[in-house]
């Protein structure tokens, strides 16, 4: 049932539980439900309470005043009450009555509000909340949000991504990682393709690329016409950044034209530079150090086989590279276990390490950088790998080839790994260097589901970006 819940509403329910276990509670009933609601702050259903002038303090007291003689039964499994049940059901109605497939806040409070016997909707009935007005703020406010969407739209300024870039997945928090999984979950199930089409109308993207690509070209391209936008391909003899003109000229002059930029760069450095220059928000399609778009399509991709991120553990094994550096960014923020096998000399950038490990704190995730690819994959959830020699690198390819052979991902090394691991690669692959066929070919691997993820990543991350 979880599954059918935005990140908000499953936030909630989180709340709810924590409420419940605070006041002693077996179980969940509405009242928790709408304390949860009043804990997640920006969620829609929290706005919209403010909007019909229901201050969250007073809220809280009166539902204190009904609980406060109750008795505690701490410790036992918490289950949701009947009522409680019945408010979810309620909410589901709701949602598939406006359209929804995924149950948000304001479904939720509706939801509340419905089970009329719940104290819930006793305590927002005493403050004149009913249905038909709950339906009509939550309306209002996503109108003015521009979008018929739930939560994640209309959230929070700091998950639309507006205005931002997408440079480095150090610049992303929580709520920002949430935003993009949700709404490319929406894009990839939900949304029709003719409301898709109005998402960037009439917007243009200039996509600048100074090394090849297949998937980031035809991900964000594709991606743009399905979001009834334009993508303008800029090859690498098209603009020569920093030889026909200055990286700073070309962003200001893109920025007068176009309403996003992506670029794949060979030194990071460009690619910041472009951010610094152009006001429209610019995205980091593949640079020497970062692969963000990779990283966040690949954690969407094991979500959706895992189910989870939390506590899994995802082993790269081979170069401390460009992918190797987002997806440890990427694990640390949300609490995922990484760890890299490599070679003496090609390990990650230290400053990498260094800002995954203090995310890692947070998340009570771990970040190993280790020699052993057998030590590594150990228990893996996920195993991951990549080139040997990155674009830009090629000159490197002999010697690298002879450094990283005990490197390969082979049938003997995935055996090694949790029966039911994943095999992940970010493509294109050299099979019989880094990965075999029998492994890239295997039923565990995923790399297919992960190339087409580029698309409702991407989609997504351009979306919110483009928020006004
Ligand atoms: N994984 C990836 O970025 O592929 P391309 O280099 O083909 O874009
Ligand atoms: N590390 C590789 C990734 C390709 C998508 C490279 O930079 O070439």
């Amino acid at each position: 049932m979880w599954q059918r819940f935005t990140q908000d509403a499953r936030r909630v329910v989180f709340f709810a539980t924590e409420e419940a276990g605070k006041h002693g509670e077996s179980h969940v009933s509405t009242e928790h439900l709408l304390l949860g609601i009043l804990r997640a702050e920006n969620c829609l259903a929290c706005r919209a309470l403010l909007a019909m002038s229901a201050d969250p303090a007073d809220v809280r007291s009166k539902i204190e005043e009904y609980i406060a003689d109750r008795e505690s039964c701490l410790g036992e499994d918490i289950q949701l009450t009947p009522r409680a049940k019945r408010a979810i059901d309620i909410a589901y109605n709701e949602a598939r009555r406006m359209m929804n497939d995924f149950i948000g806040t304001e479904h939720l409070l509706l939801g509340l509000i419905g089970e009329a016997e719940g104290i819930a909707a006793k305590v927002l009935a005493s403050m004149g909340i009913d249905l038909q007005k709950t339906r009509d703020a939550v309306a209002k406010l996503q109108q003015n949000a521009g979008t018929a969407s739930s939560d994640f739209v209309a959230g929070n300024p700091s998950k639309k991504l507006s205005g931002q870039d997408l440079i480095s997945i150090s610049s992303l928090d929580r709520s920002n990682i949430e935003a993009v999984f949700d709404m490319a979950r929406r894009l990839k199930c939900d949304v029709p393709a003719e409301e898709q089409r109005q998402l960037l109308a009439g917007k243009n993207l200039a996509m600048i690329f100074e090394k090849p690509s297949l998937r980031t070209r035809v991900s964000f391209e594709a991606g743009m016409t399905q979001l009834g936008g334009h993508a303008i391909y800029l090859a690498p003899s098209d603009i020569q950044l920093g030889k026909r003109e200055s990286i700073a000229d070309a962003a200001r002059t893109l920025d007068r034209m176009c309403d996003l930029i992506m670029a794949r760069t060979f030194a990071h450095n460009t690619v910041v530079e472009l951010a610094e220059h152009a006001s429209v928000p610019v995205i980091n399609g593949l640079s020497d150090l970062e692969h963000p778009c990779q990283a966040l399509a690949d954690f969407f991709t094991i979500i959706e086989k895992k189910g989870t991120l939390q506590g899994l553990k995802v082993v790269f094994v081979g170069d401390g590279n460009n992918v190797a550096h987002s997806l440890m960014l990427l694990a640390a923020k949300v609490g995922t276990n990484f760890t890299i096998a490599c070679p003496e000399g090609y390990e990650p950038n230290t400053n990498i390490v260094e800002q995954a490990r203090k995310d890692a704190a947070e998340t009570n995730a771990t970040i190993e950088v280790i020699r052993d690819p057998k030590e590594a994959v150990a228990d893996a959830d996920v195993v991951y790998t990549d080139v040997w020699a990155s674009m830009g690198q090629e000159y490197e390819a002999e010697e690298r080839a002879k450094i990283f052979a005990p490197y390969q991902v082979n049938a003997e090394l995935m055996k090694l790994a949790k029966p039911d691991a994943v095999f992940m690669h970010c493509l294109p692959a050299h099979r019989g260097s880094e990965v075999t066929d029998d492994v890239i070919d295997s039923p565990q691997s995923i790399v297919f589901d992960e190339a087409e993820n580029r698309l409702h990543v991407q989609k997504a991350v351009m979306v919110l970006l483009s928020q006004t």
